[in-house]
């Protein structure tokens, strides 16, 4: 059994050894370049964990290639997703489509996405129905949370059951279908694939509450994206739905007049609406729902029929996931 060190280490090496085609090279080198810059990788690490939970084997080439094939697909949405919120930044440099230009992003999105199912495909063949439709059901799930995301800007009533269920499909079914995806290939039961799907559902949901939190409060230098870009765009955050249930008077003029002012000056919106959420105590609300998708997600987790030491790396990494700064 390797420790999740390995697990990474596993992971970094396989990806620095991914071979793409070489030309053309404006296709190739945005892909290179993107996963060239890191990031966390929690998706292929998650598909890892759950295999050895379940196979108590160490991981070969048979869950490798499709847990890297989720890490790839990750990078796509990245590269189509810094397009739709207008990002500059990301992993403390360039995004593609500010290097090279949307065209780019767009494209060298798609050879992704392709290439993540060619990995996906080299999942164990009496594994291939089931790992292929719950890759089908995260992706399309995905492509159903930008969606709402987008359609929610320009919207003023969004509930929080909407933010969650937005929240939930472009974030959380690729967290659960990384680790329902080990779990299949490692043979678990179906119980315990439906309850890692549920711990991966609650902590993804947990993730992008905490995602949305550094948005705003954030260390640029750390965090890796420029600060305030949720603010700017008018996201429907948690963290701005909770201000409009909470303003009154002039607070609240004040957060509907930034939030219209399609002309704004940037730093001065995203100043003042993070003004607006500290006298409101907004960051406190969005850290008690946070952990309370935490605690759901442990919850599933220990109810998982399964060694307790890996359980216990889990949960560990699921710590991790919601205090994390960058
Ligand atoms: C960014 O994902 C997109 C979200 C779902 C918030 P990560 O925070 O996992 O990004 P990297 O891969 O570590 O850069
Ligand atoms: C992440 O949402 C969802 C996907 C990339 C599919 P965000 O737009 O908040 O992610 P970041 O903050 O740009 O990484
Ligand atoms: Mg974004
Ligand atoms: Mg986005
Ligand atoms: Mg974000």
């Amino acid at each position: 059994m390797y420790s999740l060190k390995e697990l990474q280490e596993l992971i970094h090496k396989e990806i620095k050894e991914l071979q793409t085609g070489d030309e053309p090279k404006g296709l190739y080198e945005p892909i290179q370049y993107v996963l060239s810059l890191g990031g966390k990788r929690i998706r292929p690490a998650l598909c890892l964990l759950a295999y050895q939970l379940f196979s108590r084997k160490e991981p070969g080439a048979e869950v490798i290639f499709p847990a890297i094939g989720l890490e790839v697909f990750h990078n796509f949405t990245l590269l189509h997703d810094d397009v739709m919120d207008a990002a500059d930044m990301r992993r403390g440099m360039p995004t593609v489509h500010k290097k090279w230009d949307d065209n780019t992003a767009i494209l060298s999105g798609d050879a992704m996405m392709i290439k993540a199912y060619q990995y996906m495909s080299m999942c164990p063949e009496n594994n291939m129905s089931e790992v292929m439709k719950e890759f089908n059901d995260l992706a399309l799930g995905v492509c159903e949370g930008q969606q709402y995301d987008m359609d929610f800007e320009t919207r003023n009533n969004v509930s929080v059951e909407e933010y969650i269920e937005m929240i939930r499909l472009k974030t959380s079914v690729l967290i659960a279908g990384s680790l329902k995806i080990g779990a299949v290939i490692g043979g678990a039961s179906q119980r315990n694939k439906d309850l890692i799907y549920e711990f991966g559902e609650n902590i993804g949901i947990a993730f992008q509450l905490q995602d949305d939190y550094l948005d705003v409060y954030g260390d640029p230098a750390v965090f890796g994206k420029n600060i305030g870009g949720d603010i700017v765009n008018n996201k429907k955050t948690f963290l701005l739905l909770q201000a409009y249930r909470k303003a009154e008077g002039k607070v609240k003029t004040e957060l509907d007049k930034w939030i219209e002012n399609k002309d704004a000056d940037a730093q001065e919106k995203i100043d003042a609406v993070r003004g607006i959420y500290d006298s409101l105590r907004i960051p406190f609300l969005s850290q008690t729902l946070m952990n309370e998708y935490f605690d759901k997600s442990i919850n599933a987790l220990l109810s998982i029929d399964a060694d307790e030491k890996i359980k216990e790396d889990l949960r560990q990494f699921a710590i991790n996931l919601v205090d994390r700064v960058s």
